[in-house]
């Protein structure tokens, strides 16, 4: 397959002129300058972009490949300009889209797991549900998830994974109660760390010991997406071991890594997974933090405080649905503070929480905008959770931009 090099230097763009190739129907790879070179030399790819700034030296190795190549200075050109590049470089060979990934994903599965055991941790999130499905179509019941439901997790989103992956594509799923143990480890603690820190330990201890009561288990399967590969700095090719995107699982579980998404960016496998038949609520769902809940109750967890939030979390997604805002914005947190207010219902003196609402806009988290949603939205919603919420005595818009305000409030 026809494969363009995108070469990295320093510039804000590399990630998206590589996913404008690929919409035009080429696959393409990202490489940092600083590491191009022995990617070069090792495997010729079909046409070479350098984006930003690179060394007068790199040039040079780059022009000696003799294929085309493409300079752009600040990244972005209108699709006509690389479409004319592409065809230099790949003449009509535009084999890059989901249907061929797809099929080569599955091969390559097959052909890495053989007839070995694999197992899948569920986070709810939609890397994970994809990658467990694409590996399932190709190495059928070789392949159990393990589901650990921390109880840290929003309204109806248990029963919607067990429902998809067990009913509608019948996977082997192993869906771990562990809500109790959970709330007990967390129980009466209040930094922020500490709570992610307990959550995280105790995901990884749940799951090694369902793991465990499996037997025998060959790989492990992650939904390590592009832009962690991206991150991790080591460019195409190499898998990093290291990231771990489903509640962090150690090294030492002795498995072999599947990672059959590593080459797709976040869009695509939102494509992928549609085309497998995933929901389309779990397909586009909005971000959602590993330790969930946990860290969008203030302070301590308590049950009675996590029903509380689900509800008003549940209200709150319900409203951004029916108005059409859900899909206009990237993530919407909504915060349990631990501070109460006073108030006055039906004649009577109250003293509630007051919940934070955080929308905001981002392309990938790394800064964000406060959203400008209507402020109808706004009033329909906290009508609804002063009226529907018991518990619930106030609500407050959040106008934070990050930076400096990171997107959670823990
Ligand atoms: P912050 O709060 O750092 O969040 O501005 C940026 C994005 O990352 C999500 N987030 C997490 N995701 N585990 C995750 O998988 C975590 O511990 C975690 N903390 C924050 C957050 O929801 C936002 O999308």
């Amino acid at each position: 397959m026809k494969r363009i090099l995108v070469v990295d230097g320093g510039s804000l763009h590399a990630q998206e002129v590589a996913r404008q190739v690929r919409k035009l129907g080429v696959y393409s790879e990202i490489v940092p300058a600083s590491a191009a070179e022995p990617v070069l030399k090792g495997r010729k790819p079909s046409g070479v972009i350098l984006v930003g700034m690179v060394s007068a030296r790199l040039e040079q190795v780059v022009h000696g490949l003799s294929v085309p190549v493409k300079s752009l200075d600040d990244g972005v050109v209108p699709d006509r300009v690389l479409e004319s590049f592409l065809s230099e470089a790949c003449g009509d060979e535009r084999e890059w889209n989901m249907d061929s990934f797809l099929d080569q994903a599955l091969e390559r599965i097959r052909a890495q797991v053989g007839s070995g055991r694999a197992i899948c941790g569920l986070s709810g999130g939609v890397d994970s549900a994809v990658a467990a499905v694409l590996v399932h179509r190709a190495i059928g019941d070789q392949l159990t998830c393990i589901y650990v439901d921390h109880g840290l997790m929003r309204a109806g989103e248990s029963e919607q994974v067990v429902a998809a992956f067990q009913g509608r594509f019948g996977i082997p799923l192993i869906h771990v109660q562990a809500q109790e143990r959970f709330l007990n480890k967390l129980a009466g603690v209040v930094d922020p760390e500490q709570k992610r820190k307990i959550i995280g330990i105790e995901f990884i201890r749940v799951f090694e010991e369902e793991a465990a009561k499996l037997g025998a288990v060959d790989f492990l399967v992650q939904g390590t997406v592009y832009p962690d590969v991206l991150e991790s700095g080591l460019g195409p090719g190499t898998l990093v071991k290291s990231h771990h995107n489903v509640g962090g699982l150690p090294e030492d579980l002795g498995l072999e890594l599947v990672e059959p998404l590593a080459t797709l960016f976040k869009d695509e496998v939102r494509e992928l997974g549609e085309k497998l038949g995933l929901p389309r609520e779990m397909v586009w769902r909005h971000p959602f933090p590993g330790p969930g809940l946990g860290v969008r109750v203030l302070g301590e967890v308590t049950r009675e405080k996590l029903d509380i939030l689900r509800q008003a979390d549940a209200i709150v997604v319900e409203e951004l649905r029916r108005s059409g805002w859900y899909d206009k914005i990237w993530q919407a947190a909504v915060v349990l503070t631990n501070v109460r207010a006073v108030g006055v219902q039906r004649g009577a003196r109250t003293y509630d929480y007051v919940v934070g609402l955080r929308f905001v806009n981002s392309t990938d988290g790394m800064t964000a905008q406060w959203a400008r949603v209507p402020h109808e939205l706004l009033e329909t919603i906290s009508e609804r959770l002063l009226e529907e919420v018991a518990g619930v005595g106030r609500v407050v818009y959040d106008i934070s931009p990050k930076p400096p305000a990171t997107i959670e409030w823990e």
